[in-house]
């Protein structure tokens, strides 16, 4: 038996890259997930995948950055599974790659609605559940961006910090109340999202595995197994921690 048996997870960002690989892990663990994400075609295709496997898994198209929507992806995870035990609040964007005097301000506002209100607006629709339901775990998706200055990434870097600081706000309001409230630090992983940042060109992608002391980035399979850790009974003794899963970017 996995071990997030009888356990629902929902899970934003989930049709690609590390939200996928999350996704695909805890159903392998048993869980139940709510795959959501602005991606129908990928977040149908990776539940169709799931649910071959013999797992449990719905797709849920939801803007995390719209509250109406976080609201509607938690109701209808209630009403299917009928309680959510785990949030992952993975979904966000990178914005443009250039330096603050050139960062349009329409694309910053947009990198903060997704990163950083959709981050909240996840944690105000789990906590809203969990606190009836007596507790729960959340976890929610930073980087080592949210722990370190990245130059010409500044508004997603800002981001990143601030859903440290939600993350171990969070933690201190809702201890008493039996929920857990992580987040993952993640390195460079091998996505969509850093195939964007490098624009494939593999000088630039050498480049930010070598930001890795270990020499290397990251596969969305090793961060899902971190994820599974702070979701699962395992870290039962964490909360408001940010972890790095960086190759050993912070122990520079
Ligand atoms: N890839 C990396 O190197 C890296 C490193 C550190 C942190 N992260 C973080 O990990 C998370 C996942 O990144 P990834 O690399 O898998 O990215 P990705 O671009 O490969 O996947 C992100 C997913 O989020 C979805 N999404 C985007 N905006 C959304 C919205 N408004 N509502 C719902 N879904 C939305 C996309 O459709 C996509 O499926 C992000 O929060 C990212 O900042 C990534």
């Amino acid at each position: 038996m996995g071990v997030l048996h009888d356990k629902v997870a929902v899970i934003t960002g989930a049709a690609n890259g590390i939200g996928r690989a999350i996704a695909a892990r805890f159903a392998a663990e048993g869980a139940q997930v709510v795959v959501s994400d602005l991606d129908v075609a990928h977040g149908e295709a990776l539940v169709g995948t799931i649910v071959a496997a013999g797992g449990h898994a719905v797709y849920v198209r939801a803007d995390v950055s719209i509250e109406h929507d976080m609201r509607m992806l938690f109701s209808r995870a209630l009403e299917i599974y009928g309680g959510v035990h785990i949030m992952v609040n993975n979904a966000g964007i990178e914005g443009a790659n250039v330096a603050i005097g050139e960062y349009d301000m329409a694309e910053f506002d947009r990198v903060i609605d997704v990163n950083l209100r959709g981050v909240f607006l996840g944690m105000q629709a789990a906590v809203t559940h969990m606190v009836t339901a007596g507790g729960g775990v959340i976890l929610n998706m930073s980087s080592v961006a949210g722990l370190k200055g990245f130059a010409t990434l500044a508004p997603y870097t800002a981001s990143k910090h601030a859903v440290v600081g939600l993350t171990k706000a969070a933690a201190l309001e809702y201890a008493t109340q039996h929920i857990r409230i992580n987040a993952i630090c993640p390195g460079a992983v091998v996505t969509d999202m850093i195939h964007r940042i490098t624009m494939n060109d593999p000088a630039t992608e050498a480049a930010y595995a070598k930001l890795q002391p270990i020499g290397r980035m990251g596969t969305p399979e090793e961060i899902a197994a971190v994820a599974l850790f702070l979701c699962s009974d395992a870290s039962s003794f964490l909360t408001g921690v940010a972890l790095p899963a960086d190759g050993g970017i912070m122990a520079g």
